[in-house]
Formats: C-alpha cells, structure tokens, sequence
C-alpha cells in the first residue's frame, strides 16, 4: 500500500511515452494527491519531452526507472509486443500497475505472467476504460436478470495510409500497429474492446471461430509499406452460459465506418454506438427508449479514462482493489480470447480459448 495516509503524494511513474499517455497525464496531474515523478521510454528523448512538460526523472528503461526512482505506482503503456518484462520488473520492485490493453502477445507467456502477478498481491489493473460507462453498467446490471442470448458488434476503420492526417502513418503507433506480428492485429488491438464488453456484459468465452479477409488494401497506392494486418476479421463466439456472439474488424473501409455492440436478451435489448458506447435501451412491453450518452471526453473531470485512472489510484492509497473494474488477470482473459480468433485463422478450426 502507498504511503499516503499522511498526506503524501502516490508517486507515479509511466512506462512508455507515447499516444495513450496522453490520455492518463492531464488527469494525473490534475489529481491532487499524485505527483508524476518518473518517465520512461525506450525512445528517451519520448520520455524527456514529458519529463520537460510534468517534471521528473528520466530513463529507457523500466528496471532502471524502478530502481533509481521511489514509486507508489507505475502505469506501462507499450506496444502489445512489448509486454512481459516491465510487469515483471514492477512486481520485482513491489510497485502496483496499470496496464492498457492488450495485455501481450504471446498466450504462454501471458498465462505465465497472469499467474506472477496474481502471486505478487499486488494491486494491479487493465486499462479497459469502457468498463466504467454509465451506459455499460446500467446495461450490467439489467442482464444479471435477463441474460444475452445473443450479442454482434464492430469496429470498422480505414487502412492505415500514407497521407496527411492519417493517424497511423503520422504517428509513432504507425512503426508497429499496422504489422500483425507485432500489434497482433486490428482484431486484437483494437476490436479488444468490444470482446472486453461482451465477456463484461455476457460471461466467460469458450470458443472462437474466425475468418478473415485480405488483400483489398494490398491495391491501395497509399498504403503504409509496413502493414501486414487482416483487412478485415468476422469472430463468432460461443459462451459458457450457452449466449452466441459474433465481433467484427475492418480496417480497410474509406467511407462510413464506426463502432457499435448490439445485445439482446430475452426482455431487453441493448444498443451501444460509436466509440462513446451511447446507449439505447428496450424493454420487452414498455414503449419508448431509454437513453444514456456517452460519459465525457478527457480531460473533463468525469471522462472515461479518468474514472479508470482515479479507481486505480484509490486502490493504490487503500490497498483495496474492489473499485477497479478490470484487473491484469481479467485483461488477460480478454487478451486471450482475441490471441485464439487468430489461432484460428492458423487453424481454420474453432479453437476452444485455454485461460490457465
Ligand atoms: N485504452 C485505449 O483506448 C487505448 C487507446 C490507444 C492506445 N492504447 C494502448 O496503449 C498501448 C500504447 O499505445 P500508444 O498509442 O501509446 O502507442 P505509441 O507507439 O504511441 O507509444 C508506445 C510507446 O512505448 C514505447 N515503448 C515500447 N517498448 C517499451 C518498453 N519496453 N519500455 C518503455 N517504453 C517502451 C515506445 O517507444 C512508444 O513511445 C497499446 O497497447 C495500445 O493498444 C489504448
């Protein structure tokens, strides 16, 4: 537990430096009891340009920063290929995490290092942000008496192309989201959410069945030279509680895309949009729809990540996790899920999702 119950600050420390930090900073700062004190990239002068902005230490490594700089907490936000050894080195120091998803790359290691930070005690978490939506929770709590039978959603984007304006090709991500080896795809960075939301919302997963489409972005003049990704993926799932699925990835679509989870039930059905999860809610026998926006966009006192960010930072002050929604071995659960559609693609099977 941080020493902070006389009034000190939890001392925070990030390990990469790249696009998500900038949505876990400003609310950190604005925290009054955290203080940033630690930046860490492998690409330093990524840390150093944050370390100019909030103070603080700089290194390029995490074992370094952990043992040079005293820590309350660290949050690791890294590429999906990157993760194994800043957990480890984490737990090595005795220092709670958050991590953003995916949780890794590599399904055994992933189970091995599941079982090292549940051994650890320590307070960790997932940075699966939906988790804490009004809108998710309220649906939530409906479905615990009225369970999904049936569930479809989608996160449909554009290829990753080289122009202005184009996230991928204009920033850092760009080196390894568009290569499947190292990103492990859309479906598993990306569409991750979605899967969060229907093992969230729908219980355990035990099996996936994926298909995939590709070569339409290969004729694109434009398109990064580095992209390795599926265009485009269609996963059915089936559930322990018997409930079916069926989650879908593009990114190869240039005109109207967007994100959308559908859940039904036999009373209520569920309908979430865009990347806020607005929600419109219907009931079996009662005319009209419930209505609930999206929670607030950072830096906002009551967005998304600063609830996630203020859960976990509660938790860290009181050693009590309960308030924290997605925990390591939870993302991992996920995480696995997503790594076992694209076994299956390998397989051209259903693979049946092994979570230990
Ligand atoms: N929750 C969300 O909605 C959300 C949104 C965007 C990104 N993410 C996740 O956050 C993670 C990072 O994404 P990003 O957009 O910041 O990528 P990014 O490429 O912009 O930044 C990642 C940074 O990590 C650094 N890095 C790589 N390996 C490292 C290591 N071993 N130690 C220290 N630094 C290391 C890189 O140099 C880079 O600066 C990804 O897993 C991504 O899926 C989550």
């Amino acid at each position: 537990m941080a020493d902070t119950n006389s009034g000190k600050k939890v001392r925070v420390g990030i390990i990469g430096c790249g696009g998500i930090s900038g949505s876990h900073l400003p609310n950190l700062e604005k925290f009054d009891d955290v203080e940033l004190v630690a930046f860490c990239d492998v690409i330093v002068e990524r840390a150093q340009k944050k370390a100019d902005q909030y103070g603080g230490a700089v290194y390029d490594d995490a074992a370094k920063m952990l043992a040079g700089t005293k820590l309350d907490a660290v949050y690791i936000l890294i590429p999906t290929y990157a993760h194994g050894a800043p957990e480890r080195a984490a737990i090595a120091a005795g220092v709670p995490f958050l991590v953003e998803k995916p949780m890794g790359l590599y399904p055994d290691d992933l189970r091995k290092l599941a079982a090292e930070v549940k051994a650890s005690g320590l307070v960790n978490a997932a940075g699966f942000m939906n988790r804490y939506r009004k809108s998710v929770n309220r649906v939530k709590s409906l479905l615990a008496g009225d369970p999904a039978i049936l569930l479809d959603g989608a996160w449909i984007g554009g290829a990753p192309l080289m122009r202005e304006g184009d996230y991928f090709s204009q920033n850092p991500i760009g080196q390894w989201w568009p290569v499947k080896e190292k990103s492990g795809g859309q479906f598993v960075e990306q569409v991750i959410h979605t899967v969060d939301l229907a093992r969230y919302l729908a219980g355990e997963v035990s099996e996936v069945y994926a298909y995939a489409a590709n070569g339409f972005n290969k004729k694109l003049p434009n398109l990064v030279p580095n992209y390795t990704n599926d265009d485009a993926m269609v996963v059915s799932f089936k559930f322990e509680s018997g409930a079916i699925a069926n989650i879908m990835a593009a990114c190869s679509i240039g005109a109207s895309g967007g994100v959308f989870l559908n859940v039904w039930a036999a009373n209520h059905t569920a309908r979430f949009s865009d990347w806020g999860h607005h929600l419109q809610l219907y009931r079996n026998g009662e005319p009209g729809v419930e209505e609930i926006r999206g929670d607030a966009e950072i830096p906002s006192p009551d967005s998304i990540f600063t609830l996630e960010d203020r859960a976990f930072i509660d938790a860290v002050k009181s050693g009590d996790p309960s308030g924290i929604k997605s925990t390591h071995a939870d993302g991992v659960r996920t995480t696995l899920v997503t790594l076992a559609a694209n076994e299956s693609l390998v397989t051209g099977a259903p693979v049946k999702v092994q979570y230990e």
